[in-house]
């Protein structure tokens, strides 16, 4: 089944429109796909999972989530599409650094106003499959970068999204706690998620089932003969 559809879209930056971020860009996501999204700096591809997750609009071109027209979303609509669909993981974790772990994981459970005791009980059984468990009453500064990243991981997928955008979310990592957030990824696209990580690191574009290549806001074709689209 096809998850969403990026048809041509050209999206402008700048007072007068001069930042071209992206340009007739097209890619097709099914569900259940671990997709690697890579490009130089500027090439994109932050632009990408922003238009995906509604946080940007678009200026051309047509943008489908499960054929559903997302140019007709808007304001609240978005922002409960967004917290219902997708989950989103950054390069800088993004906590809130006045909250504890457990707080910080629990911010979307609330939200959606779920009872206190639901949301104890999968705050602790997600932070125990990310081994965070031991973290919970802690403060972020108090944890390594892995952990942090996990915790991070945690609030992302705690309402279960269907989708899950990252951006470069082991940029901050060494090569051990990239390759850790990596299995976790795999564990959970092998229970449904799907994934669209964008990276510079080949060894986490590896990871993934496939790989699109952007350049300059437009669709890159690789040696390989791949149509990336
Ligand atoms: N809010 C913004 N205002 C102006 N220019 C922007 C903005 N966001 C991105 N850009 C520009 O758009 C291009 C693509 O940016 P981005 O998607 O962040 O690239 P990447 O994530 O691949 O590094 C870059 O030239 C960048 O400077
Ligand atoms: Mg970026």
């Amino acid at each position: 089944m096809e998850l969403l559809k990026l048809e041509r879209i050209t999206k402008k930056y700048g007072q007068s429109q001069n930042i071209t971020a992206l340009n007739q860009f097209n890619l097709n996501v099914r569900e259940g796909e671990m997709l690697a999204l890579m490009g130089k700096s500027g090439s994109g591809k932050s632009t990408v999972l922003n238009i995906i997750s509604g946080i940007d609009g678009l200026q051309k071109g047509s943008y489908k989530f499960k054929n559903q027209e997302m140019a007709k979303v808007k304001g609240d609509k978005m922002t409960v599409f967004r917290r219902d669909n997708i989950g989103f993981i950054l390069q800088h974790f993004a906590l809130i650094q006045d909250a504890t772990i457990y707080d910080n994981i629990a911010l979307p459970l609330r939200l959606s106003r779920k009872p206190k005791a639901e949301i104890k009980e999968r705050v602790r059984k997600l932070a125990a499959e990310l081994g965070i468990e031991k973290q919970l009453k802690k403060y972020p500064k108090e944890l390594s970068g892995g952990e942090a990243q996990r915790a991070a991981i945690a609030r992302a997928i705690i309402n279960q999204p269907q989708l899950i955008l990252a951006d470069e979310p082991t940029g901050a990592l060494d090569e051990e706690n990239s390759r850790k957030i990596m299995e976790i990824f795999q564990k959970l696209n092998a229970q449904g998620n799907t994934f669209i990580i964008v990276t510079h690191d080949p060894n986490v574009g590896a990871m993934c089932k496939r790989t699109v290549h952007i350049k300059d806001g437009k669709n890159y074709e690789t040696g390989g003969g791949e149509i990336n689209a």
